[in-house]
């Protein structure tokens, strides 16, 4: 029954999580809306209060206190956490050489690593009751990986990878793991991706090896994004229906385009695939060497 069922959803504060904290609220579930301790008001802003089951809690889910203690409330008042969705993550545009190791780790440690250790904390509960649910917000990045998102793209695929073992690690308890994959999703997602040093200089910088990989994709993310048919609200509803199914799949493609790319990569032969997807990218002919010409001095007899 619903009414019995704590869910408890992290990043909860905009975009997709936020559309699920609005359908969430109006279920019959006892639901911990959470997000960072910063982003707390905005729910004030969307005019969702805390009520007898709804609990607003912060929680950054790179912070192991903040993730410990609200499973720690959720088992002590409301019998242990459910149904966990993980939700919340960032996204880095940079080439592989313009990220360093901080920023690589900062994307693993949002959208990989702290996920992972909210699952290991909610698991002992949901095992003893054999029953669970272990929703992770993935991505179409996690099936696919596209040029300038290689960290996300790779923590996206780790996710998928640790929640394909897992899938099979928890099922004798009856826990069901589902990763919901969004494609492209009308949202301004794409005003909040982060750039490095080395990629927002590229970005800017006509003379960088890079530049044209981020002008070309760039717009065109953006593009594809604003004329996706898929919203914030479209993509909570898949999850709230992946919640109510009986047995729900391991991976469940939430967009039109998602569900073309998961077609594509098995149907078609992988080189075939690659090949493809290149000759696809925006006006990839012009990228790299044109650039690094651009940048040299000419040379003595005239010939760059
Ligand atoms: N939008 C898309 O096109 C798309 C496509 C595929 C997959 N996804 C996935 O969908 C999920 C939601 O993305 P979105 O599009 O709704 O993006 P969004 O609007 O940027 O929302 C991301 C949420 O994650 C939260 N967050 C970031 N770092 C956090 C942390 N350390 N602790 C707790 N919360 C944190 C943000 O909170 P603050 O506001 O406090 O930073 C925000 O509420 C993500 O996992 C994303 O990878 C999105």
């Amino acid at each position: 029954m619903e009414s019995e069922q704590t869910v408890l959803i992290t990043g909860a504060s905009t975009g997709i999580g936020l559309a699920m904290a609005r359908a969430l609220t109006q279920t019959k579930y006892r639901v911990y809306l959470t997000a960072r301790q910063e982003s707390l008001t905005r729910f004030d802003v969307h005019a969702i209060g805390e009520s007898e089951n709804v609990r607003i809690r912060p929680l950054d889910v790179t912070n192991a206190a903040e993730r410990e203690a609200i499973v720690a409330e959720a088992d002590r008042d409301w019998g242990g956490v459910d149904i966990l969705i993980n939700n919340a993550g960032v996204s880095y545009r940079a080439v592989v050489e313009h990220v360093d190791e901080h920023e690589r780790l900062a994307q693993m440690d949002v959208n990989f690593r702290s996920p992972m250790e909210l699952i290991r904390l909610v698991l002992p509960g949901m095992r003893a009751k054999r029953a669970g649910r272990i929703i992770t917000v993935s991505s179409v990045g996690g099936m696919m990986a596209m040029p300038t998102m290689a960290a996300y793209s790779a923590s996206k695929f780790a996710l998928e990878g640790a929640h394909e073992a897992l899938w099979y690690e928890v099922r004798p308890w009856g826990i069901r793991v589902s990763l919901v994959q969004p494609g492209f999703v009308r949202s301004d997602g794409f005003q909040k991706v982060r750039y490095t040093p080395k990629s927002g200089r590229s970005e800017n910088e006509l003379a960088e090896p890079y530049h044209e990989h981020y002008v070309n994709m760039t717009p065109f993310i953006a593009k594809v994004m604003k004329s996706s048919r898929a919203t914030p609200e479209s993509i909570a509803r898949v999850v709230l229906k992946t919640m109510r199914r009986t047995r729900p799949p391991l991976r469940v493609p939430a967009t039109f385009d998602a569900f073309g790319f998961s077609l594509l990569r098995r149907i078609l032969p992988r080189n075939t695939y690659h090949w493809l997807l290149y000759k696809m990218l925006p006006r990839v002919d012009t990228w790299g060497p044109s650039t690094s010409r651009r940048s040299l001095p000419p040379s003595s007899d005239g010939e760059r």
